[in-house]
């Protein structure tokens, strides 16, 4: 039996293939944990939004019988001051670390969301707010995505990828970068480059001068500026937007066209599709690779349901 105290990152899952099976058959029987969490309360606090991470992440509590609290803090909590030391004489009425002392005594699991600002470089790099949840809560912390991380899709995206190759061989994954019309955080990008070096996958990453990821995540991975050239015979392709991270939160002009089109998807080993979800069409991807039978895209956002529940169930090893 399996126990984890955390979950934040990658490096907090002891064995990564033993967690996706546990994911894969919790999906044939989810409901084969039932009484598990009973007598348990998990937090999900919410300080951005979501469809996909709020809603798979309570089916996941719920399949192990917990009881679920779901906060939207940015719309029905009080306005929350992160800054140690602050005069709270504006408009922040609650600091973060009373409120995570009070969830300390309604939870035992507390899960946050708590996105990159794009405001300071340094303040994100260093998950200035998930640091808070991790210091303050006397119960095990799981990221509902942060500054830097979203290891529930990245564990969803593995999951995803792990049923849908069945050759004797490493396939080629490919994360590429796609447009967007606003600055978006990192967080994808590097949590997917994370999982990927831990996967027994050919791992490239493929985006325009400017948009090189840090290289804390991309390490010696292979970064191509050419996205022709890094779709060739790909077997799995990532679409994903990120902002710079050297020239922080910036859109540095791209003059090509980066969009992931069906005539792109031609020149891959007729690769599979993939995308955590929420998409612009026809600005990351057209209609017809989101709509075509490449596509493993609503797969990924219903194993979410399976990465959750997996590691629901590991945390409550830890604490039953
Ligand atoms: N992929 C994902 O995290 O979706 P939500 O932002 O809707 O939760």
């Amino acid at each position: 039996m399996h126990q984890m105290k955390k979950f934040t990152s990658v490096s907090d899952v002891k064995n990564l293939q033993e967690i996706i099976k546990k994911a894969l058959q919790i999906k044939e029987n989810p409901h084969s944990e039932t009484q598990k969490g009973k007598g348990k309360t998990i937090g999900l606090v919410f300080l951005n939004s979501s469809l996909r991470t709020r809603l798979s992440s309570q089916i996941a509590a719920q399949n192990l019988g917990l009881n679920v609290l779901t906060l939207n803090a940015a719309q029905e909590a009080w306005n929350l001051e992160f800054a140690d030391g602050a005069i709270m004489n504006g408009d922040t009425v609650e600091h973060i670390k009373d409120a995570i002392e009070v969830l300390n005594q309604y939870c035992d699991i507390i899960a946050v969301r708590c996105f990159a600002r794009m405001k300071s470089k340094e303040d994100d790099v260093n998950e200035s707010i998930l640091s808070q949840f991790e210091q303050h809560a006397k119960v095990p912390v799981v990221s509902l995505e942060s500054a830097t991380r979203h290891p529930l899709q990245s564990l969803a995206d593995s999951m995803t990828i792990t049923e849908n190759w069945r050759e004797d061989r490493k396939p080629k994954v490919v994360l590429t970068w796609a447009p967007h019309i606003k600055p978006i955080s990192q967080a994808v990008g590097n949590s997917f480059t994370e999982w990927m070096q831990e996967m027994e996958v050919d791992f490239v990453i493929a985006n325009p001068e400017g948009y090189d990821l840090d290289k804390k995540f991309t390490k010696d991975i292979k970064v191509i500026h050419n996205q022709d050239e890094a779709l060739k015979d790909a077997d799995f392709i990532y679409v994903k937007n990120w902002s710079s991270f050297d020239e922080y939160a910036a859109m540095p002009e791209v003059k090509e066209n980066w969009m992931l089109t069906g005539e792109k998807l031609k020149t891959t080993n007729n690769g599979k599709v993939m995308h955590c979800l929420p998409v612009r069409r026809n600005v990351e991807l057209s209609d017809e690779v989101m709509d075509g039978e490449n596509s493993i895209i609503y797969q990924q956002a219903k194993n979410r349901i399976f990465s959750a529940q997996a590691v629901f169930s590991e945390i409550l090893n830890e604490i039953n």
